[in-house]
């Protein structure tokens, strides 16, 4: 469970940080004269082998701060780091360069496409980063191997149960190799058991194959599963707590290859 507050931790800036974000805030305009505030005086860095959660009501802004991180839109003022390098800086390319080699999203409705195969879907950001079919294809194989999803790579994604098409939407995030994998309420339309199984394919992903993650969600059942939560309302970080039990557990864990661990079979 959660154990210390900490506010300190959250404002710390350290070279390790793969994501510092400073100030951050995030107007959207909805008439000529009226905006919805989104985010403001946002700040919090997060280390390269960290497993964050971004807790807090709905619309306190969560998937914001994802979408930020992600180069999907821009801040109204403030500052993202990415491994030390200003996003709000980037000009378009290089904002689209950034969501698609350094980036990967899961989101709670999977966002499959309906008529492209599940190995279709998984090789699909490989396509568009320009891997050739044949090197894309392999890697969508190796991570549907890893999830145990080699018996439905030609299946369409409506065959497969939630949980199932979940896995594949993970899969498919990790095909260019992110840094960072963006997690918005990865468990919100699935029963208990495949949401229990998502967790913990997050929790290995983080451990063994070294990806940042950083996950948003309204359910307080999953808070004991990250190194540290931020608490969010109305725009705001208000608080912010360590588990310290996951972080002295992880720093035994060994590190695997990059996703050489086997995930069929689990743990
Ligand atoms: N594109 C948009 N246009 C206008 N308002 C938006 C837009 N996106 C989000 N908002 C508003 O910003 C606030 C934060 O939204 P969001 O980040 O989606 O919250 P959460 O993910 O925590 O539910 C909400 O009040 C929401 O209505
Ligand atoms: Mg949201």
């Amino acid at each position: 469970m959660a154990e210390k507050t900490t506010k300190k931790r959250a404002a710390k800036s350290s070279s390790r940080a793969v994501i510092e974000v400073k100030g951050l805030e995030k107007k959207f305009e909805l008439t000529k004269d009226k905006y919805q505030v989104a985010l403001q005086a946002v700040d919090f860095d997060i280390e390269a082998t960290e497993f964050v959660i971004l807790f807090g009501p709905s619309g306190c802004g969560k998937s914001t701060v994802l979408n930020l991180i992600a180069g999907l839109e821009l801040p109204t003022a403030g500052s993202i780091k990415i491994r030390g390098e200003e996003l709000t800086k980037f000009n378009k390319i290089q904002l689209a360069r950034h969501h698609r080699t350094k980036i990967g999203m899961v989101f709670q409705q999977f966002n499959l496409i309906a008529n492209l195969s599940v190995k279709e879907n998984v090789a699909l950001p490989g396509a568009f980063a320009g891997s050739n079919y044949e090197t894309r294809t392999k890697r969508a194989e190796h991570l549907l191997e890893m999830f145990g999803l080699t018996g439905m790579a030609d299946n369409l994604p409506q065959e497969l149960s939630g949980g199932e098409q979940q896995k594949v939407a993970i899969a498919r995030s990790l095909m260019n190799n992110p840094w960072i994998v963006l997690v918005d309420e990865p468990t919100g339309n699935l029963d208990s058991k495949s949401s229990e199984e998502v967790m913990d394919i997050l929790e290995h992903l983080n451990q063994k194959s070294r990806r940042t993650i950083l996950l948003v969600t309204h359910n307080p059942d999953y808070l004991n599963r990250a190194h540290r939560v931020f608490f969010m309302k109305d725009g705001k970080i208000i608080n912010s707590k360590v588990n310290r039990r996951v972080v002295h557990r992880r720093a035994d864990t060994k590190t695997d290859d990059e996703l050489s661990y086997e995930m069929k079979g689990g743990k």
